[in-house]
């Protein structure tokens, strides 16, 4: 057998190394913690084993297996299509890639609003086979129901005002929410609501700062914002919008903290014009084996296809 070092490859590293970071995992009462000392909670999105990697060594507070995942790695056109079984993949990759922070799982459209008992179903899928330590619902009304039924069975939830992509339509587009008095008051009761029925945390999504400064005000449970300004206790960012994976723009809200899709595109592009034009892959990219073990294969194959021809019927083709 060969002794030559051998490089290790993503299939090598990823199936052997646990994640490498020791931190001890965050909790609900952690976050309270966070809010009561007034330290900022960072979240962000992730959909994979590599990126949940990532987002533990970074030392991020939550992560969030959003709904987005339609978008942003299923290719939808929006987060409606997105089933359970295709987020509970997507959770378990990465439930498996970090352990320290809280694993938050966005319950899809169509998975819990006819009934407190299809909603709780689907927050146990989520927690019993994809390992999350909470799940997130989207809206007011009568998802404040869903909320109460699903805490009560011990399960976290993470409740979702403002722009709630699932019922974007209903809500008149992508677009910021509660930009009138009366549409920001029923955010801000909605989120008071939400809180009431056991919501251990929310997310404020695309509505203007001084409503999210407001609603700060009459709530006690720690508030994520996105789009939402600075008073709220943390910060979501999708990833593939933080990484600038995509070369459409994007919200208002994004702040891109690097444009990682030219520098993915060009490398690739590298790959494949080496690979035609035979550069790659070089020596230093290949395995080598001892001379004599060459050799002696050679000899073997040389007296394996002479015993064939040897063994072949004269006349034959
Ligand atoms: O699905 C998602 O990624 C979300 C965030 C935008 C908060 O809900």
């Amino acid at each position: 057998m060969s002794t030559t070092p051998t490089k290790p490859t993503a299939a090598t590293t990823a199936s052997t190394r646990p994640p490498t970071v020791e931190r001890l995992p965050v909790t609900i009462p952690a976050l309270a913690e966070h809010k009561r000392r007034g330290e900022p909670l960072v979240m962000i999105t992730c959909y994979d084993y590599p990126s949940a990697r990532i987002a533990e060594e970074a030392n991020v507070d939550l992560v969030l297996v959003g709904d987005t995942a339609a978008m942003t790695v299923l290719g939808y056109d929006s987060t409606v299509p997105v089933t359970v079984d295709e987020l509970l993949v997507l959770v378990k990759a990465v439930r498996r890639g970090m352990r320290s922070p809280l694993l938050v799982g966005d319950l899809p459209f169509g998975s819990y609003e006819v009934s407190n008992e299809q909603a709780i179903a689907t927050a146990q899928r989520f927690v019993k086979e994809g390992g999350c330590d909470a799940v997130k619902l989207e809206g007011g009304g009568v998802m404040i129901d869903r909320a109460r039924a699903i805490a009560a069975t011990g399960i976290p939830v993470v409740g979702h005002v403002g722009l709630t992509p699932q019922t974007a339509t209903a809500v008149g587009g992508f677009k910021a929410q509660a930009r009138t008095a009366e549409r920001a008051q029923q955010v801000i009761e909605d989120a008071r609501a939400l809180e009431q029925a056991g919501c251990c945390l929310l997310v404020f999504e695309a509505i203007p700062a001084p409503v999210a400064a407001l609603a700060m005000a009459h709530l006690q449970i720690p508030v994520i914002g996105i789009g939402a300004g600075a008073a709220t206790d943390g910060q979501v960012l999708v990833w593939h919008d933080l990484l600038g994976l995509f070369e459409w723009g994007s919200p208002r809200f994004v702040k891109r903290y690097a444009e990682l899709r030219p520098r993915i595109l060009r490398a690739i592009e590298a790959y494949a014009s080496e690979v035609r034009g035979r550069r790659f892959p070089s020596a230093e990219y290949t395995y080598s084996i001892d001379p004599d073990e060459l050799a002696e294969l050679q000899a073997r194959l040389a007296a394996a296809d002479s015993a064939r021809d040897a063994a072949q019927p004269s006349g034959s083709p």
